[in-house]
């Protein structure tokens, strides 16, 4: 590649992680990240979202069993693989919807708004290259917007202060990771130019 600067290499370098220590990341670090997020764009300017961090261990773990138990009566509504094997996954010890990571950032937004979901996803994109630009790893988890209508699910989301009426984006799992993610290689005949 001929050109190259630090926010390319970050981009490239930037991995999915799914193991993290139990550190937690310093309150600096979630405040870049959180400002990171709200510097997105956002179709007409909406900045409709809402980024909930949750760093609490407790209620992580009280997320996890709800999502665990929702997850054995869910029915999938399309044949995405993950989709498939979440129910038998959420049954097996150890299940982790969020890797165990320290820090968890539930982006919600709008209802019934067509850019909610392309909002959030470039709010969280910029935390995962804001993320690895600080030496933490990251890892972008999409199971609470799978359960979005769960009500058990929205009963706990709630108290921990995500509208009844939003809808669940996607989260962000962040923490310092506990292991080197591997790159999964890049297809080929994704690009095309017209010069
Ligand atoms: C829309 C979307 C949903 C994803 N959902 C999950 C998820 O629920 N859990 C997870 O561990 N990774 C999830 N990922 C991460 C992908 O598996 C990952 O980006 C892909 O394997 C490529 O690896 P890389 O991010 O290290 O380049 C998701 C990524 C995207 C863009």
């Amino acid at each position: 590649m001929s050109i190259d600067n630090e926010i390319l290499k970050c981009i490239r370098e930037r991995r999915s992680n799914r193991r993290f220590t139990e550190a937690q990341i310093a309150p600096e670090q979630l405040d870049a990240l959180l400002d990171a997020a709200i510097w997105a764009p956002s179709g007409g300017n909406n900045q409709s979202w809402l980024f909930t961090a949750v760093q609490k261990r407790e209620a992580l773990l009280q997320l996890n069993e709800i999502v665990r138990e929702a997850f054995q009566r869910w029915t999938p509504d399309d044949d995405y693989p993950g989709k498939l094997t979440i129910g038998e996954r959420a049954k097996k010890a150890g299940f982790s919807f969020y890797h165990n990571a320290p820090t968890l950032i539930i982006a919600s937004n709008r209802p019934n708004y067509e850019n909610a979901m392309a909002d959030c996803a470039l709010a969280l994109q910029n935390i995962f290259l804001a993320a690895r630009s600080l030496g933490l790893g990251s890892c972008y988890i999409n199971q609470l917007h799978w359960l979005r209508d769960d009500p058990g699910v929205r009963e706990y989301l709630f108290g921990l202060g995500v509208p009844k009426e939003h809808t669940i984006c996607a989260a962000a799992a962040v923490g310092f990771a506990g292991a080197a993610a591997p790159a999964p290689a890049r297809k080929k005949g994704t690009i095309n130019i017209i010069r």
